[in-house]
């Protein structure tokens, strides 16, 4: 018992050292449903993509769909775990372009105005997947 009080400042500044973490953009997508009907959405103007369409025809999109769901909600700050594979893995051998990253992208900020999502709180989750492109593009 005479340590108790040393075990909670020690807890006391284990946790002070965690930055507060920041669920603003994941509460401003909506959470889980919004960030579920946005990736329905992209899926859904993917389907309609004639640039892009073609890649996505023989993959299994309920898995695609349940595993953006998790990124995005992770990319968000959302209280999620991403059980993918890595953006590397996932696109290796692909030869994903740089024009079919931007179709990609533009079909997710259709889906996002869909949505109502306001532009910045938009450019604030293609900022999050924009690091993501040196991992997507050209493998
Ligand atoms: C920021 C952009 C992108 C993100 C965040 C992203 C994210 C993902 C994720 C999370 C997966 C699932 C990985 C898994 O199954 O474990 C995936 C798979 C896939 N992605 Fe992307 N992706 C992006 C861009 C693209 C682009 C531009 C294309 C092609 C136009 C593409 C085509 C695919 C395909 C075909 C798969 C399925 C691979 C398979 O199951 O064999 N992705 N992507």
């Amino acid at each position: 018992m005479r340590w108790l009080p040393l075990v909670f400042v020690l807890c006391l500044s284990a946790c002070a050292q965690q930055p507060p973490k920041d669920d603003s953009l994941y509460r401003e997508l909506g959470a889980m449903p919004g960030i579920t009907r946005i990736v329905e959405g992209l899926l859904l103007n993917i389907a309609r993509d004639e640039r892009i369409v073609e890649r996505f025809r023989r993959i299994d999109i309920q898995r695609l769909r349940n595993k953006l769901i998790e990124q995005f909600c992770v990319e968000a700050g959302g209280p999620c775990t991403y059980t993918g594979d890595s953006m590397a893995e996932s696109h290796k051998g692909q030869n994903v372009s740089r024009s079919d990253f931007n179709a990609l992208v533009e079909d997710l900020i259709k889906a996002m105005d869909q949505e109502g999502i306001s532009v910045p709180v938009q450019n604030r989750l293609i900022a999050r997947l924009a690091v993501m492109r040196g991992e997507v593009i050209e493998h």
